[in-house]
């Protein structure tokens, strides 16, 4: 159940532009709430919407926070909050991968929307059960994989029909592994870019603070313009990466010095011209 005071900074200290998180906020609310006043053949609202985006993009927290700040206005009667990992669902068994995906739509989603509260689904990985069928991989049976994706598309349906006051975040990483039917039934796509420098540098700030520095806000921004095509994520390991190389003399709760983020920075761009050498 939600708010959850935590879950704040999934929001706020999640960096995309503002209109993606106004986009996103309003299309939650409208699903959530004034959906069901619509017919299904009039206006197909499927309450599913797909997030995608390079790795740590932000787009799994992005949805935490929409879920907590759609609570926060849901007053009393609370929101309800349900993290698929779709990655779980496929099995090696034959048959088990249909079984794990209708039970989680036409089951386990169904019961949690009977409840009443409004609902917020996030499934990662999503390209795990909707899988292309004319793309499946070596290795997994194009039958079982077919079956799979038929029953995600049907679950769908269902859920679109059966649980109105529900809405669902897909996303993913590999958007090209999805299949078409479930793409063509999904509200809305969002696209998380990498961060641009604006961006960046208040990812940097941000983290910055996070652990302490002496920093003044034009070395930030120096330091920020050494990070393009990092994404969020990247952009937080690297300033943890510069508090654990520091030499061991320094206190750990001293602020970071720009020297030793240029380090961390440094160290990061001779691995990834190796990287891309070998
Ligand atoms: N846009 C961003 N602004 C600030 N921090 C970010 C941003 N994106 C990612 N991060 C940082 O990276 C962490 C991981 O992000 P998250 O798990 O939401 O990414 P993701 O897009 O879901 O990645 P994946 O595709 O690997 O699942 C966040 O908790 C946050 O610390
Ligand atoms: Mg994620």
């Amino acid at each position: 159940m939600l708010p959850e005071t935590d879950w704040e900074q999934y929001w706020d200290r999640i960096y995309v532009p503002d209109e993606t998180k106004r986009r996103l906020f309003n299309y939650a609310r409208f699903t959530l709430t004034r959906r069901k006043t619509f017919s299904l053949v009039g206006l197909p609202v499927h309450g599913i919407a797909l997030l995608r985006g390079a790795p740590g993009t932000g787009k799994s927290s992005l949805v935490k926070g929409l879920a907590h700040r759609l609570a926060t206005e849901a007053g009393d009667e609370g929101l309800m909050f349900a993290e698929v990992n779709a990655h779980a669902l496929p099995s090696q068994m034959l048959g088990d991968s249909q079984r794990n995906t209708v039970n989680l739509l036409e089951r386990a989603l169904p019961e949690l929307a009977e409840k009443g509260h409004p609902v917020v689904v996030l499934i990662d990985e999503i390209d795990s059960i909707a899988t292309d069928r004319d793309r499946a991989s070596a290795g997994t049976d194009p039958v079982d994989v077919a079956r799979a994706t038929e029953a995600a598309l049907q679950g769908l349906d269902h859920l679109a029909a059966a649980a109105p006051n529900m809405v669902i975040f897909a996303t993913s990483n590999f958007p090209q592994a999805i299949d078409p039917a479930f793409l063509s039934r999904l509200d809305l796509t969002f696209e998380l870019d990498l961060p641009d420098r604006t961006t960046t540098t208040a990812i940097l700030r941000d983290a910055l603070d996070e652990v302490g520095t002496d920093m003044d806000d034009d070395a930030r921004v120096k330091a920020a313009a050494a990070l393009a095509g990092m994404s969020g994520r990247d952009i937080r390991k690297l300033v943890f990466e510069a508090v654990i190389s520091r030499e061991s003399s320094v206190a750990v709760d001293a602020p970071i010095k720009e020297k030793e983020l240029w380090t961390a920075i440094e160290a990061r761009t001779t691995t990834k011209t190796r990287e891309a050498a070998t």
